[in-house]
C-alpha cells in the first residue's frame, strides 16, 4: 500500500493526571509545555527512537516510552513498514506533567497520521499505555488519554477500556515544577494498598462532585471537590513546601488543586486569569523562599490534544 505522507511533525502536550481525587481515572490536557516529535515512515518493520537534544534514551525501542507503543502498533499492521522518531524533549521526565505520556501519545498519533488514521483514538490509547508501562511499570491511562483526546477525560475502566470525555468550563491552570525529580514508580510504591471505608466514601463523593462540577460548569463545586483523602496525604511528603503552598494558593483565590500526577509539580485551577497570575506569584515566592529552583506555567485546558504541525 502506498502512503500519502512519509513524515510528520507533532506537538505532544503535557497533562495533569489524577486531578487530585481521581487517582488513575481523571486527567486534563494543557497547552504548555509540549514536546515536538518528528516521525518518519520506514520501509522495514522496525522502530528507531532518537533524542534531538542529547537526552539519553534507551537504544532498545521496547524499553522506550515512544518506541514500545509503536512496536505494539506494528503488530497490528500487515504492511512491511516501521517508524523513525526524533524527540525534542521540552517536558522534563519525572516532572509530574506527563512527560512519558507525551512521548507515547505523540508517537502513536503521528504514526497513525502516516497510516491514514486507520486506528481509533481508543486504540491509540491502548498502544500508548505500553509506554506508561515502560516508564512506571504499570499501565495507566490518565495522562495518555487526555493527551490523545484533549480536554478533560474520565477513564472509567482500562480493562476493558472505557473512556468518557468530559466538557468543562474555561479554566486557567497554574503549574509549578520544583526542580526535583520524583519517579512515578517510586511515588506509586509508597502508596497504601488498603483504604478505610470512611475515607473511600469521602473520596468518591469528591470524584462524583468534580465530574458533576465540570459538566455543570459549577466552579464552586469543582473547587470543593479538589480534595484527596487517599493518595495526596502520602505523596505530599515527597514535595517540599506542599501544604503551605496549597493553602497560600487557595488564599490567593485558586479554586483548588494539588499534586499533578505523581509530582513533584503542583497545579492549581482558577476561574479568572488575574487570579491564576496571583497564584503563580505565590508559587514563585514559596519556592524562592525555600531556595529550590522551579519553573512555572500559566496555561489553559487544551481541548485538541496532540497536534499535527506539518
Ligand atoms: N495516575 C498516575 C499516578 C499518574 O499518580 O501514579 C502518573 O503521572
Amino acid at each position: 500500500m502506498a502512503f500519502v505522507n512519509k513524515k510528520v511533525k507533532v506537538a505532544a502536550p503535557a497533562t495533569v493526571a489524577n486531578l487530585v481525587c481521581g487517582f488513575d481515572i481523571l486527567g486534563l490536557c494543557l497547552h504548555d509545555p509540549y514536546d515536538i516529535m518528528e516521525v518518519e515512515l520506514l520501509n522495514e518493520k522496525k522502530v528507531i527512537v532518537k533524542s534531538a537534544d542529547g537526552y539519553p534514551l534507551p537504544e532498545d525501542p521496547a524499553l522506550n516510552t515512544a518506541g514500545a507503543p509503536l512496536l505494539e502498533m506494528l503488530k497490528e499492521v500487515e504492511d512491511n513498514i516501521g517508524f523513525s522518531v526524533l524527540i525534542h524533549k521540552r517536558i522534563k521526565p519525572g516532572s509530574g506533567v506527563g512527560s512519558s505520556a507525551a512521548s507515547a501519545a505523540g508517537a502513536v498519533v503521528a504514526a497513525n497520521h502516516l497510516l491514514d488514521n486507520r486506528f481509533t483514538k481508543d486504540e491509540l490509547v491502548q498502544f500508548a499505555m505500553f509506554g506508561e508501562k515502560v516508564a512506571s511499570g504499570v499501565k495507566h491511562a490518565d495522562n495518555v488519554t487526555p493527551c490523545i483526546f484533549g480536554g478533560v477525560t474520565l477513564i472509567r475502566s482500562i480493562f476493558p477500556l472505557d473512556i468518557v470525555p468530559l466538557s468543562s468550563p474555561p479554566l486557567y491552570v497554574t503549574v509549578v515544577h520544583p526542580q526535583i525529580e520524583v519517579r512515578t514508580a517510586d511515588a506509586r510504591a509508597i502508596l497504601k494498598q488498603k483504604v478505610l471505608l470512611k475515607d473511600a466514601i469521602k473520596q468518591w463523593g469528591n470524584i462524583a462532585g468534580l465530574v458533576a462540577g465540570f459538566l455543570k460548569n459549577d466552579y464552586d463545586l469543582i473547587g470543593r471537590s479538589l480534595e484527596d483523602y487517599l493518595v495526596e496525604p502520602v505523596r505530599s511528603i515527597l514535595i517540599p513546601g506542599f501544604d503551605d503552598l496549597k493553602k497560600a494558593c487557595k488564599a490567593a483565590g485558586a479554586l483548588g488543586g494539588g499534586i499533578s500526577g505523581s509530582g513533584p509539580s503542583i497545579f492549581m485551577l482558577s476561574k479568572e486569569e488575574s487570579t491564576a497570575k496571583e497564584v503563580e506569584k505565590v508559587m514563585q515566592q514559596c519556592y524562592t523562599q525555600l531556595g529550590i529552583d522551579f519553573h512555572t506555567y500559566l496555561t489553559t485546558i487544551n481541548t485538541g490534544g496532540v497536534k499535527i504541525l506539518d
